[in-house]
């Protein structure tokens, strides 16, 4: 029995309570609907600045009236410290996700990035302490290896941060490792890499690259590529990330706890290669595709050339061990899309 199997298993039997904030967005839906499953109660909290209601429906569907009764929904904002106190009452784990996502966002609107991203973590990192919680389980991001050049990335080698949304993520790690020092908080920061899966958000101007292209495929427009195609990514399907979430919210051995884990694959994808997987993976219902070719457009400054992470820590101390490849998780993503954005074409 795998590590993974152990910890849902425990789960089925014990139900503890949960807090996701940012649980109407993308990562966090998903793992309301992997905590629902197994019969978890949870409380989320969003302000709907970037999640959809829609997403906490379409959980609804998917789990059941039954499951869904053990979900209690509050609208807040983490900028406000009294929502965040008022959500961790009687919690016992936070799954902290709420942050402003994107390297781009956070050029144009630093200020903005940094009250939700610093201010709002550090009001739920307080507001966990003074609960208090069991653990503080929170997104940190690959952004944080920077100029870094690397490859794959390990947890203790980091750069120089490329974009004010990559400072915000470091200042996370930095100042949950104080709380663990000045108030011996528990927390495990997950540093996520290019992850994907049902209900990541494929509209507007900072769209993640995966739901942009598929729904450009599937409306027959242009997909654009920054540069020659050959940069590349840890591309991570979305139910690698619950597992990682799980596992270090119960991870019991001192040595796992207050630590930052790379959440990936340890694989590369060009962005050609991910274009070509996309466009055979939707050829059969979209036949259009057959002369769909990509457009390459300048290179996108800032953008890192190659990433790629070292999992071997996050094996080693949480036993985390991905169940899905980026083909597996590509071929259920792209069924969740077609189903969603293909009525509206
Ligand atoms: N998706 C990725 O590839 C990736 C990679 C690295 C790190 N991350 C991190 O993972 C987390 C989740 O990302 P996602 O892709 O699901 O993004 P998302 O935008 O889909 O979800 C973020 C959610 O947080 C909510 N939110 C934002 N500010 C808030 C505030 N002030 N108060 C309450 N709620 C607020 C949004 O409404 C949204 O529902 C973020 O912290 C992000 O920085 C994501």
């Amino acid at each position: 029995m795998t590590k993974y199997q152990e910890v849902q298993q425990h789960l089925r039997g014990h139900q503890y309570h949960w807090l996701i904030t940012g649980v109407a967005g993308f990562i966090g839906s998903n793992l309301l609907e992997g905590l629902l499953r197994l019969n978890q109660k949870v409380t989320g909290l969003d302000n709907f600045s970037t999640g959809y209601r829609h997403n906490l429906d379409q959980v609804r569907e998917l789990v059941g009236p039954h499951a869904w009764l053990n979900f209690t929904f509050i609208e807040g904002d983490i900028r406000r410290l009294e929502d965040c106190r008022n959500a961790c009452q009687g919690v016992d784990y936070v799954l902290h996700e709420a942050a402003l996502g994107s390297v781009p966002r956070s050029i144009e609107d630093p200020i903005l990035s940094n009250e939700n991203n610093v201010t709002g973590f550090l009001n739920m990192l307080v507001a966990s302490r003074d609960a208090p919680v069991r653990r503080f389980v929170y997104a940190a991001s690959s952004s944080t290896y920077g100029d870094h050049p690397d490859l794959p990335k390990v947890e203790s080698v980091i750069g120089n941060p490329l974009s004010p949304y990559a400072v915000t993520k470091y200042v996370n790690e930095l100042y949950a490792d104080v709380f663990a020092r000045c108030y011996g908080a528990k927390s495990i920061g997950l540093r996520y890499f290019n992850i994907f899966g049902p209900r990541q958000d494929p509209n507007g101007a900072y769209a993640a690259v995966i739901p942009q292209w598929v729904a450009a495929l599937i409306m027959d427009q242009p997909v654009r590529i920054n540069g020659d195609g050959e940069t590349s990514r840890d591309f991570c399907f979305v139910e690698n990330v619950v597992q990682a979430n799980l596992l270090a919210a119960l991870a019991d051995g001192s040595e796992a706890v207050n630590q930052v884990y790379n959440v990936a694959l340890n694989e590369r994808t060009s962005l050609n290669q991910l274009y070509e997987m996309m466009r055979s993976l939707l050829l059969e219902q979209f036949p259009h595709l057959q002369k769909h070719r990509p457009q390459h457009v300048d290179f996108r400054e800032g953008d890192v050339r190659h990433s790629q992470a070292d999992i071997s820590k996050a094996g080693r101390l949480l036993g985390f061990k991905p169940t899905h490849r980026i083909d597996e998780g590509l071929k259920q993503a792209m069924d969740w899309y077609i189903a969603h954005l293909a009525p509206l074409q």
